[in-house]
């Protein structure tokens, strides 16, 4: 009947992690034109905080794709629901993503940039389930390293819950709902 939370990186931890993303960033693009992309929905409290703790400039933008996992998990067919607003020829773009499950979407929101002219393309993730991966993907800088359990908070969502949540959460999912 009810959801069950439990607490798997708490808040902190998350801080933690993201200053250290961010000063090797902030080093690895020094004197390079950064375009951070974020992926809608799931990224976007991660691109808030992070780019707050990037030292040099860059320029912010996001992409929304469509989610496979409304009954087409076999087709994994990934849409472009919203492209990005900022010409990224010949610029620097780290792709911002909340989670790398398969590796489809990020591998697609890379091709995209790379297709679009980018000069560089590289992808942040906050997290990782690398036994869920179904396709290869350099992670250039990562967060954390998860098992095989869906989780919700800080962006992450299950059925557009839990977004809210400051911190990240493995949930226990009702066969009922799932
Ligand atoms: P991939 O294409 O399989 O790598 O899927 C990545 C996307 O699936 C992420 O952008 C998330 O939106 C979503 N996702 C994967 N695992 C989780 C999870 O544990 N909680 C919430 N969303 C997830
Ligand atoms: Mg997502």
């Amino acid at each position: 009947m009810k959801d069950h939370l439990s607490l798997l990186i708490p808040r902190h931890d998350i801080e933690r992690a993201i200053s250290r993303l961010a000063g090797q960033i902030s080093e690895d693009y020094r004197g390079r034109q950064l375009v951070a992309v974020g992926i809608l929905k799931g990224a976007f409290i991660f691109m808030a905080d992070l780019v707050r703790q990037i030292e040099i400039p860059l320029e912010v933008d996001f992409v929304t794709v469509s989610s496979y996992d409304s009954g087409s998990e076999s087709s994994r067919r990934i849409r472009l629901l919203q492209d990005m607003t900022i010409q990224v020829k010949d610029k620097d773009v780290l792709i911002v993503e909340d989670i790398i499950d398969s590796g489809y979407t990020a591998n697609y929101v890379l091709r995209h940039a790379k297709d679009t002219g980018a000069r560089s393309v590289a992808i942040c993730a906050l997290a990782d389930k690398p036994s869920r991966r179904e396709t290869p993907i350099e992670i250039a800088y990562l967060g954390f390293t998860i098992p095989d359990k869906f989780v919700v908070g800080y962006g992450l969502d299950f059925d557009n819950k839990f977004r809210h949540l400051p911190d990240i959460y493995t949930i226990e999912i009702d066969d009922e709902h799932a």
